[in-house]
């Protein structure tokens, strides 16, 4: 078989942002309201940063505005769920985000639950939670990496998946039970596989759709790909590549790879999301989205079609 074709999230995430900024300039015309975004950080984690930043500074590019809290690692639980009250109870804040994780002696369960669900854009909250799950997908706020995923996915085969089988490997809350709600919603027959899933790589060569979120490098080599599938890697795992030479800390330089093994799955793939350039950007603009979407709701406009 050829080689897989390789799905070009960068540009995808490129066209949706152009779609928000497009929908944000008419909002704004129309009704004065602009959305905003409040993103919160607590801790000094180095990857959080960078994603926290990068959120902000997409945010100002849509034309939202983008409010940052950024507090430091000894912050207590009453502080933040005070802060995550008052984003609640402002008009002109239409997303709220508090980066994960947290610190140990925060309880992120109960932050989340705090969030006012419309302006849940991150989609964690019980109720966004249960709308999906129920199938209340026009209303729910849908988890960002999952809903871009799902947009890579029906780029290449369409939005109905019927008589399609779908194998998820990673059951979190952000990105696998989302996930299978989401392919399950759109007809595809799934099935969401773990760490503890028997014989996982023969579970994944039943797959039409192999979607990859397990966190460890590399680890679905061409041996759990079916010919022809259509291979989504959400993993981001930052591994040494000592053949890249060495830091100026005479540590190795690294790299960005997924969960999936690129060369070897792309020998049997149809298509496949290459890390990074994949399914990374899509997490960005998928959140844009859905603020300019609360910020649509709340001023009682249609949001535009993605
Ligand atoms: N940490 C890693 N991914 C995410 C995300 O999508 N949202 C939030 N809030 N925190 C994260």
């Amino acid at each position: 078989m050829a080689e897989a074709r390789r799905i070009d999230g960068k540009a995808v995430a490129a066209r949706i942002i152009e779609t928000v900024k497009a929908g944000t300039a008419a909002l704004t015309d129309k009704t004065g309201t602009k959305p905003g975004l409040a993103v919160v950080i607590v801790g000094s984690d180095p990857a959080s940063q960078v994603y926290v930043g990068s959120k902000a500074k997409t945010a100002n590019e849509c034309g939202f505005t983008s409010i940052k809290h950024e507090l430091d690692a000894e912050t207590s639980e009453a502080t933040l769920l005070d802060i995550v009250r008052d984003l609640n109870a402002d008009p002109g804040v239409h997303g709220i985000l508090v980066q994960l994780p947290l610190p140990k002696h925060i309880d992120e369960a109960k932050v989340i639950q705090t969030i006012d669900p419309d302006k849940d854009v991150d989609g964690f909250h019980l109720i966004n939670v249960g709308r999906l799950s129920t199938g209340s997908t026009d209303e729910a706020f849908v988890p960002c990496t999952p809903a871009g995923s799902m947009l890579l996915i029906r780029d290449v085969l369409g939005d109905d998946l019927s008589g399609k089988t779908a194998v998820i490997v990673g059951r979190s809350n952000i990105v696998g039970k989302p996930m299978a709600q989401l392919l399950l919603a759109a007809n595809a027959t799934v099935t969401i596989a773990h760490s503890r899933t028997k014989d996982l790589a023969s579970v994944c060569r039943g797959a039409d759709i192999l979607v990859a979120a397990v966190g460890r490098p590399e680890m679905l080599t061409g041996d759990y790909v079916k010919e022809g599938a259509v291979v989504i890697d959400v993993g981001i795992n930052r591994i040494e590549a000592p053949e890249k030479g060495l830091k100026e800390d005479g540590t190795p330089k690294t790299r960005l790879v997924g969960d999936v093994n690129y060369a070897e799955a792309a020998a049997k793939a149809a298509a496949i999301t290459p890390v990074p350039g994949g399914v990374g950007p899509m997490t960005i603009a998928m959140l844009m989205a859905n603020t300019l979407r609360s910020a649509c709701r709340s001023a009682g406009v249609e949001p535009p079609k993605l």
